[in-house]
């Protein structure tokens, strides 16, 4: 984030407040008195502003686009990670993904080092819903929705929560999945045992927060405040 923007917003001022204030000298950044207005921050910085310590930026979120042929890790020794895909932009912080998409699926990937939060979104007891674009390489049928409504049994005998899957009107091969839990390729062993092959898994939102439409495969940016509580309402940052 820009240096101006930040001060504007932990000081509750204007833009042009904010850089009058950086261009006289009254901000420091890591203890540097810093006259640059779009100075980068990479989070983690100490600001001082205005004689107030707006301190550390507690965590980072970032929501992700995650293309084809990316892998959900961090580090990988063959693959494009999607921590490679933010290409160095944090370099103090150890950002993870907050639950997997396939190497094939693509979509909202949340990036974070707040493992408290990560986990939370996580756990199935928050029931955080997870909504997803799928396409099969079958018509998909009231049948199948009722199978999810009902919790699919998996080949190895787990029974799935119930699970919404709404059809796509104008797209007989296309359809909505909503989850609360993340099984291992859940998706694509639910419609396994039903008989459909799943061509194409897109993730579209995470609870009541939807990916910026905005973000073309592979692009990123910074979670806001107010989106965050969209993710996971009623949950405290930090
Ligand atoms: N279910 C799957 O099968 N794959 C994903 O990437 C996500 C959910």
């Amino acid at each position: 984030m820009r240096l101006d923007k930040y001060v504007a917003q932990a000081l509750q001022i204007t833009r042009s407040q904010a850089r009058n204030l950086i261009a006289k000298g009254g901000v420091t950044v890591d203890g540097q008195v810093c006259k640059k207005a779009d100075a980068a921050l990479k989070g983690g910085e100490a600001v001082q502003a205005g004689g107030q310590t707006l301190g550390r930026e507690a965590f980072v979120y970032i929501m992700l686009n995650k293309p084809m042929g990316v892998v959900s890790a961090s580090t990988d020794k063959r693959d494009t990670t999607v921590v490679d895909l933010l290409q160095g932009a944090f370099p103090r912080r150890e950002l993870f993904p907050a639950g997997r998409l396939d190497k094939t699926s693509t979509g909202f990937v949340l990036l974070t080092d707040d493992g408290a939060f990560a986990h939370d979104i996580l756990s199935p007891r928050r029931h955080v819903p997870k909504t997803y674009r799928v396409r099969l390489d079958t018509p998909v049928t009231q049948a199948m929705a009722e199978a999810f409504a009902q919790g699919v049994t998996l080949a190895d005998g787990q029974t799935m929560q119930p699970a919404q899957l709404i059809p796509d009107e104008a797209d007989p091969l296309a359809a909505t999945v909503v989850l609360r839990q993340g099984v291992y390729h859940q998706i694509k062993r639910m419609f396994g045992v039903l008989g459909a092959g799943v061509d194409e898994l897109h993730r579209q939102a995470i609870g009541g927060l939807e990916l910026d439409p905005a973000l073309a495969p592979g692009q990123w940016r910074a979670i806001t405040p107010q989106e965050l509580e969209r993710l996971a309402p009623g949950r405290k940052k930090g």
